[in-house]
C-alpha cells in the first residue's frame, strides 16, 4: 500500500497540502495518510478532524515521513525531509521551479519532483490547477484588504446627511486573481476599470461591468501565447502603456496589480512619479511582491506609505484565507494523484507518457528533466 505524508510547513506558510475531505478521498485511492501532528492547524484542521477521516497522526516531521512514498507540501521541502522517504519516492508542491539554486540539491536526492506550478491549462488538468485556485483567492483578498486600507466607503451612498462617492478601483493584470478583484469590487461598489495586454481580456472585463482600458495596437492582438499567458511587450508598447496608466491612475482611489509573465520578474507598470500623482488615502495592492512588484515603491512583505499613497506588497495573499486555500489546494493535489492510482483495483501505476504528468514532472532519477528548465537537449 502507497503511504502518502504530510507535513507541517514553515513559520510563513499557514496553508497545508491535505484537508479532512481530501483524507477519505486519498483512503478511498487505496493509499494510506499519515500527516504529522499539528500540520492542520493554521487552516483550523486539528489531528482529531483529520483522524476522524482516516488518517494516521504522526508524531512529528521524521515520523510522518519515514519511508512514506509519497510526500505532499504546499511549500517546497528540504533535501534532508526529502531524504527520509523512500529512494525514488514522489513529491507534489510548489517547488518553484525557476529557483535553479534551490531546485538542484532537491532533484539530488534521487526523488520524483512534481512541480503544480506547472500543471498544463488544459480541461482535463482543470481541477489541478493550484495557480487558479490560489490566484482566485487572492484576488478576492486583494479586493478586501485594500477596502480596509482605504479610510473610504467603497459604494455610492446617497443619504440624508448627504452622498457618499463610489470609489474608483483600477485592475492591472486581468487573469485569474484580476478576474475575481474586478468581480468582488463590483461587489462592493466600486467604479472599475481593468488593464491587460492579451487581447481575450476585454470581453472579460466588460462582461463584468467593468471598463477596459489599454493600448490596442498591434503587438496588443499577438500579446497572448499558446499556452494562454502573456508575452513580455517590447520597450516602445511599454512606452505607451505607461502614458496611459499615468493618465488614468492620477483619479483611482484603489489600485490592485496582478500582472505576471511566466518565469520571469513582474513587469514594472506603476512607476514613483505615478504614485506621487495619486491622491493621498489611495491604496495600491501589489499581487506581484512576491516577483518584485508591479509598482516601483513595492517593498514585497511591507507595506509602506508614499506620499500618503499605501502600497501593500503582500508575500501570500492566499495564505491569508488558509482554511479556502488549503481545502482548494488539498483538492488540486488529490486531483492529480487521481492520474496515479488504477480505481479499479487500486494499484498505483505511473504513465509517464501523461500529458499532465510530463507536464509537471520537473526531476527525476537525480536530474532536473522540464523542458522549460533545461536545453531540450539535455532533456
Ligand atoms: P498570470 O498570473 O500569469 O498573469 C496575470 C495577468 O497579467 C495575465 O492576464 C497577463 O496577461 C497580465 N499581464 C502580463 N503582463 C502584463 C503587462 N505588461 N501589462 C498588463 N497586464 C499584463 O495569469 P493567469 O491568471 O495565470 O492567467 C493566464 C491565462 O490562463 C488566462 O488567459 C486565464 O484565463 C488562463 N487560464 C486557463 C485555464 C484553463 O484553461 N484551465 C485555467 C486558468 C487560467
Amino acid at each position: 500500500m502507497v503511504t502518502i505524508a504530510v507535513t507541517a510547513e514553515g513559520p510563513d506558510e499557514p496553508r497545508v497540502a491535505v484537508s479532512p475531505e481530501t483524507v477519505k478521498k486519498l483512503l478511498a485511492l487505496g493509499a494510506k495518510v499519515r500527516v504529522q501532528s499539528g500540520a492542520g492547524l493554521r487552516s483550523r484542521f486539528s489531528d482529531d478532524t483529520l483522524k476522524a477521516q482516516g488518517a494516521e497522526i504522526a508524531a512529528s516531521a521524521a515520523e510522518a515521513l519515514a519511508g512514506a512514498d509519497i510526500l505532499l507540501k504546499v511549500r517546497r521541502p528540504s533535501s534532508d525531509e526529502v531524504k527520509q522517504l523512500k529512494p525514488g519516492a514522489f513529491v507534489a508542491a510548489l517547488l518553484d521551479p525557476f529557483d535553479k539554486a534551490a531546485l538542484e540539491p532537491l532533484a539530488g536526492t534521487g526523488a520524483s519532483l512534481f512541480s503544480m506550478e506547472f500543471v498544463p491549462r488544459i480541461s482535463r488538468a482543470q481541477s489541478m490547477d493550484v495557480l487558479s485556485s490560489q490566484a482566485n483567492l487572492a484576488g478576492y483578498k486583494a479586493v478586501v484588504d485594500a477596502a480596509s486600507l482605504f479610510g473610504q466607503a467603497l459604494p455610492m451612498m446617497m443619504t440624508a446627511a448627504g452622498t457618499v462617492p463610489a470609489a474608483k478601483t483600477f485592475i492591472m493584470g486581468v487573469g485569474v486573481a484580476g478576474l475575481q478583484a474586478i468581480a468582488t469590487a463590483r461587489r462592493l461598489g466600486a467604479v472599475v476599470s481593468a488593464t491587460d495586454v492579451r487581447p481575450a481580456t476585454k470581453e472579460q472585463v466588460q462582461s463584468l461591468g467593468a471598463k477596459f482600458v489599454a493600448v490596442e495596437d498591434e503587438e496588443f492582438k499577438q500579446a497572448q501565447t499558446a499556452a494562454g499567458y502573456a508575452k513580455p511587450m517590447s520597450p516602445e508598447y511599454q512606452a505607451k502603456q505607461a502614458e496611459l496608466v499615468a493618465n488614468h491612475i492620477k483619479a483611482q482611489d484603489i489600485v490592485i496589480t496582478t500582472a505576471l509573465i511566466p518565469g520571469r520578474p513582474a513587469p514594472r507598470l506603476i512607476t514613483r512619479a505615478m504614485v506621487e500623482s495619486m491622491k493621498p488615502g489611495s491604496v495600491i495592492v501589489d499581487l506581484a511582491a512576491e516577483r518584485g512588484g508591479n509598482c516601483e515603491a513595492t517593498v514585497p512583505g511591507q507595506t509602506v506609505e508614499v506620499g500618503g499613497v499605501k502600497i501593500v506588497g503582500p508575500l501570500n495573499l492566499a495564505g491569508t484565507v488558509p482554511v479556502n486555500a488549503s481545502s482548494l489546494y488539498a483538492k488540486n493535489l488529490y486531483a492529480f494523484l487521481e492520474l496515479f492510482f488504477d480505481k479499479k483495483d487500486k494499484s498505483f501505476k505511473v504513465n509517464w507518457d501523461d500529458e499532465i504528468i510530463k507536464g509537471t514532472l520537473v526531476a527525476k532519477d537525480g536530474r532536473i528533466v522540464h523542458p522549460n528548465l533545461v536545453p531540450q537537449s539535455a532533456a
